[in-house]
């Protein structure tokens, strides 16, 4: 990969695109919704950046591996987790991310703050109020214009993750966590949606993937019609 210069994010850069996050615990669907709405997308025209958070740059996937799969002396301690994730974050979203919203792209992340705060903060019980100060570090003011909540229960999560596995050889850290740890998460993913009504929409993921898809896309048309009806506004700002 070229080097580049990236510089920091200190304001929302008001620009055409639109940036959509999916949120959920494992197993929620948020891969396979992400890749359908692409798919849609794509057919009408639109140009798509799919990415995902820990990853989606160079070092983003480095940091994604060593989060992911750190074992034994290689675990990573909850307080390292939390920098780790914002790492990848700040490098995705001015090397990624911004450029392509800038561009007019519809940028998709598999996963972005929200997944910090639940798993980092309501998970591992890290200090929330700080996790806020580093999102605002690690992203700027950017946030997504939407984020999809896939949510269903703990159990039904669990079962497509240990089906999913049968196909592959290793679970990562996350995915072993006990109950408990993926209750705490759930219920946190839904504390953060009731703080943010407007851009976090909550879909009911126990259900067919056609199904959920339908309700993702019931979300994501307006966005467009608004975009295509109002070319020069800029998107929408922090609150
Ligand atoms: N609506 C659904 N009904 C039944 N199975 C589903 C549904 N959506 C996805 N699956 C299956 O459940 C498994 C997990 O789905 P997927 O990988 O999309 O979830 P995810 O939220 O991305 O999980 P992770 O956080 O672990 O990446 C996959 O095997 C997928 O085929
Ligand atoms: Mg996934």
């Amino acid at each position: 990969m070229t080097t580049k210069t990236h510089r920091p994010t200190e304001a929302a850069t008001p620009s055409p695109g639109l940036f959509i996050s999916f949120e959920g615990q494992e197993g929620a669907g948020k891969s396979t919704q992400m890749e359908r709405l692409a798919r849609r997308l794509i057919e009408r025209g639109h140009s798509v950046l799919q990415t995902r958070e820990p990853g989606g740059t160079e070092l983003g996937e480095e940091l994604r591996r060593l989060v992911k799969h750190g074992h034994g002396e290689a675990a990573v301690c909850p307080e390292a987790e939390l920098l780790l994730m914002a790492a990848s974050r700040a490098q995705l979203t001015r090397q990624r991310i911004q450029p392509s919203l800038a561009a007019g792209q519809l940028v998709l992340c598999d996963r972005f703050f929200d997944s910090t705060t639940a798993y980092q903060g309501y998970g591992r019980g890290l200090d929330l109020d700080f996790i806020e100060s580093l999102h605002r570090f690690s992203a700027g003011l950017l946030e997504p214009d939407l984020t999809v909540l896939l949510d269903l229960p703990v159990r039904v999560g669990e079962e497509r993750s240990r089906q999913r596995g049968l196909a592959l050889p290793v679970r990562d850290r996350f995915e072993s966590e006990e109950r408990a740890f993926h209750k705490r998460v759930r219920d946190g993913f839904l504390q953060i949606a009731a703080r943010h009504p407007e851009r976090i929409r909550i879909v009911e993921a126990d259900r067919s993937p056609a199904a959920v898809e339908q309700s993702v896309w019931s979300l994501v048309e307006p966005l467009l019609a608004d975009r295509s009806a109002r070319p020069s506004q800029s998107r929408r700002s922090p609150e």
